[in-house]
């Protein structure tokens, strides 16, 4: 493999810098924010996406051939089959986003405008966002401390005669508790979309993340596990599901067999196509030049996953053992693709009173001093965002359309954001960055939450 990660870590400065111990053993540093050194020398991590020989090669094969787009074209039913494949199902769309692929599976599922559907109210925007553009309304849960996924209790009280379907998300990479949501979605006769944008490659009790559902939908944005720049995937092992799917991704047409039977690259912008709607649709196609370069970035994709889990373990351990931190777990009955590493601070378990919402805001500064990337990722429950409150106040005079995105309905989902700062970034995520870089990472975070009153004081 020639890739960025080789060059950089043999550039970096990692062989002039000692290893790292662990957890400070005296207290005789100073930290970044005292004036100190930062343990993590600039320019030592790697950046997302890794783009290599094979992308390279890829791309140029595509241009080579002259070929940009269609939905029949080589590299976007080669991707097709591949991630179909890749996850076991029997059916697979490329799409231009993991947002369109999302409405595409709604459509596919036959939700309607005014159908309710029950989304996480901490996920990103477009989880809810997919729903609207099927004039559906959403409804947000709760969700769980541990895996942030939702809460099946929660689920279930917020079922009406006119919920349809159910939107799990494998948030961060780390598959959801999902049996009592399929099974609840079973017992209650309705629809399971699973939201795996960030979780390609997951696996939840031995099966893939994405395929447990009706549908399951992906996104190849820049920061995804499989970067094709934008760019999403939908699979189904349903008929039904593919074929209505695959008529809205382009402007309502039905595909016909016989048209991929007759493709053919000397005629690639002309073929049989019928140009006939059936229905109402939109132009959710991806292009060939992303597709390539996710089909080159699916061949590592096994590779960038278990580095990721292998650094997750390493600095799940150091971390673990300062009272007050918790970083993600990894139950064994999951294998996580991990796309973000959030870690959780209770102040309190080290004597230390303050706002939890100052003492990450606190330890975020101090880390980025440090020389590591920290972010918040996300600030509020979706619910919170302007879009849902005008929505919910639009409703407020229509009893028979009412909607309540009180933000009191999510404390779980508040006390995550409160408390919590995801390490390493979209821009430098954990998944390409070496082991001793990982260490740093861990030394940092011992220095800084042991001199955590020094930190709040700053
Ligand atoms: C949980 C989740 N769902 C859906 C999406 C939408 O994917 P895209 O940005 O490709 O439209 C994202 C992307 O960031 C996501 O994180």
């Amino acid at each position: 493999m020639t890739c960025s990660s080789r060059t950089r870590s043999s550039t970096s400065g990692w062989r002039r810098w000692p290893a790292p111990a662990f957890a400070p053993r005296s207290s005789v540093y100073r930290l970044a924010i005292q004036g100190g050194t930062p343990v993590v020398p600039a320019g030592s991590h790697v950046r997302w996406p890794v783009l290599g020989e094979e992308e390279r090669r890829a791309v140029r094969g595509v241009l080579e051939r002259g070929v940009l787009s269609g939905q029949l074209a080589p590299e976007v039913r080669g991707l097709e089959r591949e991630f179909a494949a890749l996850v076991g199902s029997r059916f697979c769309l490329a799409t231009n986003s993991g947002t369109s692929a999302l409405h595409l599976a709604l459509i596919g599922a036959g939700i309607q405008a005014g159908d309710e559907v029950v989304v996480p109210a901490f996920t990103f925007v477009a989880t809810a966002m997919a729903v609207l553009h099927q004039g559906a309304v959403p409804v947000f849960v709760d969700v769980e401390p541990r895996f942030f996924g939702m809460d099946p209790a929660k689920v279930e009280a917020a079922i009406t005669s006119r919920t349809r379907a159910i939107v799990p998300v494998h948030l961060h990479g780390v598959p959801c508790e999902l049996q009592p949501i399929a099974e609840l979605a079973v017992r209650r006769g309705l629809v399971l979309i699973e939201d795996s944008a960030q979780a390609i490659g997951a696996r939840y009790r031995g099966r893939m993340a994405g395929t447990m559902g009706l549908a399951g939908c992906y996104s190849l944005q820049s920061s995804k596990s499989m970067a094709a720049g934008e760019g999403g995937l939908l699979v189904t092992d349903d008929e039904e599901v593919y074929r209505k799917a695959h008529a809205a991704r382009m402007f309502g047409e039905d595909s016909r067999p016989e048209d991929e039977a007759s493709y053919s690259l000397a005629h690639a912008l002309d073929g049989n196509r019928a140009y006939d709607s059936a229905a109402v649709g939109w132009n959710y196609r991806t292009n060939e030049l992303s597709a390539a370069v996710a089909r080159a970035q699916l061949r590592r994709l096994d590779h960038w996953n278990a580095q990721a889990l292998a650094s997750a373990e390493l600095l799940g351990r150091r971390l673990r053992e300062l009272p007050g931190v918790t970083p993600p777990e990894v139950p064994a009955d999951r294998v996580p693709a991990f796309h973000k590493y959030r870690v959780q601070l209770d102040a309190s378990k080290v004597g230390v009173e303050a706002q939890p919402p100052a003492v990450r805001d606190a330890v975020l500064r101090a880390l980025r001093a440090e020389g590591c990337e920290v972010v918040l990722w996300q600030t509020q429950p979706v619910p919170g965002q302007t879009l849902f409150r005008k929505m919910e106040a639009a409703s407020a005079g229509r009893p028979d359309r009412r909607v309540s995105y009180d933000l009191a309905q999510y404390p779980v989902t508040r006390a995550i954001l409160d408390r919590s700062v995801v390490l390493f970034s979209q821009t430098y995520p954990l998944a390409p960055q070496p082991p001793a870089l990982v260490e740093a990472y861990a030394e940092a975070f011992a220095r800084v939450w042991t001199r955590l009153p020094e930190v709040l004081a700053r």
